[in-house]
C-alpha cells in the first residue's frame, strides 16, 4: 500500500504565485545593475527557483548546491554535509541563495558560512517559507515568501521522504 496521508492546503498555488511575483519585484529592484548568481538549494527549492527566475528580468546566472538531508526523519540531525558544492567561482559575485524553507536554520546557516568563505561581493537569502518557532541559529532572510506554523509542510518542491514535491499547493499533513 502506498502511504497516503491526508493533506490540507495551507498556501494555495495562487497565493504562491503572488508571493513569487512580489519577491521577484523586490529582487529586481535591488539587483538592477547587477549580474546576480542565484544558488538553488536542491532538491526542495527547484520548483520555487524555476518560477522565480522566469520573473526575473536580470542577466542572472544559476548554480545548484545539494546538502545532506534529514533522510526519512522530520527533524534536523544538526549536522550538515555538502553533497554537491557550487561550480561557479563565487569570489566578487553578488550571490543570492534560494531556499524552500528555513526551519531550525542549521542547514541555511551552514550553507551561508560555506559561501561566505568564498568571498562573494554580497550574499543574501531568499526563502519561500520560514518556520521561526523552531529556530536554533539566527538567520536574516532578505526576501521572504511566507511564515508557516510549526507543522510539517509539503508540496511545491517540499517533500516528506521524497514524496509530494510535485503538488501545486503547499499543504500540512493531517495525522
Ligand atoms: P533546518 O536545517 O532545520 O532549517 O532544515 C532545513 C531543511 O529541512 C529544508 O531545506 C528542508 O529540506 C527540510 N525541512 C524542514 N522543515 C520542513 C518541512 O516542514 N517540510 C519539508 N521539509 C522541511
Ligand atoms: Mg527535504
Amino acid at each position: 500500500m502506498v502511504f497516503q496521508p491526508q493533506l490540507k492546503i495551507l498556501i494555495s498555488r495562487d497565493k504562491i504565485a503572488k508571493a513569487v511575483h512580489r519577491l521577484a519585484g523586490e529582487i529586481k529592484r535591488d539587483y538592477q545593475d547587477k549580474q546576480p548568481l542565484l544558488v538553488c538549494v536542491l532538491k526542495g527549492s527547484f520548483v520555487f527557483t524555476a518560477d522565480l527566475i522566469r520573473q526575473l528580468d536580470l542577466p542572472l546566472e544559476l548554480d545548484f548546491v545539494r546538502l545532506s538531508s534529514y533522510g526519512a526523519a522530520r527533524e534536523s540531525s544538526g549536522t550538515v554535509r555538502i553533497i554537491q558544492g557550487v561550480k561557479t567561482p563565487i569570489k566578487g559575485r553578488d550571490v543570492l541563495v534560494v531556499e524552500d524553507i528555513v526551519d531550525t536554520g542549521t542547514t541555511t546557516s551552514f550553507l551561508l558560512d560555506y559561501l561566505r568563505k568564498k568571498k562573494p561581493a554580497s550574499l543574501k537569502l531568499c526563502a519561500l517559507t520560514n518556520k521561526p518557532t523552531r529556530r536554533r541559529v539566527s538567520i536574516t532572510i532578505d526576501y521572504l515568501g511566507f511564515t508557516v506554523p510549526d507543522e510539517f509542510v509539503v508540496g511545491y518542491g517540499l517533500d516528506l521522504d521524497q514524496r509530494f514535491r510535485n503538488l501545486p499547493h503547499i499543504y500540512t499533513l493531517e495525522d
